[in-house]
Order: structure tokens, then C-alpha cells, then sequence
């Protein structure tokens, strides 16, 4: 299982944004991770549709574009547009989770669908056939640099479970608090992509805080065999 890091540019100097962007995929991060907030599901507001158009324009990285609104349906197209490869959308705000998923898979990006910490794996187990990620938060979204909560990793288990049995090809990403001492636990638990954001933004060295963070899920996927 290969291991992917994405860079949450949530944590990034926007004032520098084009340089960060060209830093991270100098230093080998594999996905561009993209934070869209707003007060009417987090406590905070972001980035929105024009900002990932800026973003596309300066990376040549996959961008994964994180929702974490409501109605994301009313948005998907936009960010797609604006060019979104990935769009995450939280299960807690989709009553029609199957057909936003498939909103998404129509216009030939991948399909993910996000899980707040309290949300049990059991509410995307109908759709994993019909996605291609599954994000388990392991923060309360809403805000950078919190702790990681350990509670999850038995979800991020269950859901390498069922993805493994079914045969599927659906990337298990975790996102909050990862860094090292997280990223092997998050990593021994199934996990295969993973965002961070404090851990390689407030690293003097860029490329060396994405080889560590590497290293250390590659070592633990390893252990686990
Ligand atoms: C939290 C966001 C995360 C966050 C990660 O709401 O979804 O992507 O930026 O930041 P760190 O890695 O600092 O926890
Ligand atoms: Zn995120």
C-alpha cells in the first residue's frame, strides 16, 4: 500500500501561497490538501471556488478539496470547475450521501466521503463501492495544529477491514493532528494518505518534514505486514 502525504495549505503563509505551493511539490508531497470552510458547519471560514482556481494555477499536484459545508451539493460543481481532483463531502451534511457521491463521480473526479469523529464507519459502509476515499477526521474540524484523537484509529481498523474484504480501490486518508507519533498509529491502523498541516508548514524544511512523515508510515505499514 503506497503512502501518499498531503499538505493541508491551511497552515501555509497565504501572503506567500504561490511559493509555498512550488515548496511542497519541490519537496515531494503528493497531493495538495484544501480546507473549505464555512460558519454553517465549522467555526470558521476559508477558502472558497476562486482560491482553488488561484491554487490549480500554481501546482501541478492534485488538489483535495475538503467541503466542509453544508449543502455541498450546491458547491461541488463549482470546485470542480475551479479544479477540484479529489471533493470530500462530510457524511453529516449529506441525507442523500449515494447521489451526492455519484455528483461528484459524473463529472469524473474522485468521490470522497468525510467522517466527523463522533460519525461511526458504519455510515458509509453501503457507499463503498461507490466512492473512491474515505476521510476519517481525527480532529473536530474547523481549525489547524489540534490533537490528534486516538479514539479513531479503531474506526480507520474497521474501515481497512471492509475495504480489504470488498477488494476496493478506495484511498483511506486521515486528516488533524498528524505528525510523527501519530502518523505510525494512523498508518498501523490502515491508514493510507494523509493530511497535515501544522507538521510540515511550521517545519524549517519542507522536504525533510514530508520524508520523515514518509518514512514513518511507510515503516509502519511494514510492521503490520
Ligand atoms: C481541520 C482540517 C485539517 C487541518 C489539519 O478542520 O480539515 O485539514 O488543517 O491541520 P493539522 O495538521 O495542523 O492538524
Ligand atoms: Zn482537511
Amino acid at each position: 500500500m503506497s503512502v501518499r502525504i498531503a499538505p493541508s495549505i491551511l497552515a501555509a503563509d497565504f501572503a506567500e501561497l504561490g511559493n509555498e505551493l512550488a515548496k511542497i511539490e519541490n519537496a515531494g508531497a503528493d497531493w495538495v490538501h484544501i480546507d473549505v470552510m464555512h460558519v454553517h458547519f465549522v467555526p470558521n471560514i476559508t477558502i472558497g471556488p476562486f482560491i482553488v482556481e488561484a491554487v490549480k494555477r500554481s501546482t501541478s499536484l492534485p488538489l483535495d478539496v475538503h467541503l466542509m459545508i453544508e449543502e455541498p451539493e450546491r458547491y461541488i460543481d463549482s470546485f470542480i470547475d475551479m479544479g477540484a481532483d479529489t471533493v470530500g463531502v462530510h457524511v453529516e451534511t449529506c441525507p442523500h450521501l449515494h447521489s451526492t457521491l455519484a455528483s461528484i463521480r459524473a463529472r469524473k473526479r474522485r468521490a470522497c466521503a468525510v467522517l466527523n469523529p463522533a460519525t461511526p464507519a458504519s455510515m458509509v459502509e453501503p457507499v463503498l463501492a461507490d466512492l473512491d476515499q474515505v476521510l476519517v477526521m481525527t480532529v473536530n474540524p474547523g481549525s489547524g495544529g489540534q490533537s490528534f484523537i486516538s479514539s479513531q484509529l479503531e474506526k480507520i481498523a474497521t474501515l481497512r477491514r471492509w475495504i480489504d474484504d470488498a477488494k476496493l480501490d478506495v484511498a483511506l486518508e486521515v486528516d488533524g493532528g498528524v505528525k510523527n507519533g501519530t502518523i505510525e498509529l494512523a498508518a498501523a491502523a490502515g491508514a493510507d494518505t494523509f493530511v497535515a498541516g501544522t507538521a510540515i508548514f511550521a517545519a524549517d524544511d519542507y522536504g525533510e518534514a514530508i520524508r520523515d512523515l514518509r518514512t514513518r508510515a511507510e515503516k509502519a505499514q511494514a510492521a503490520k505486514g
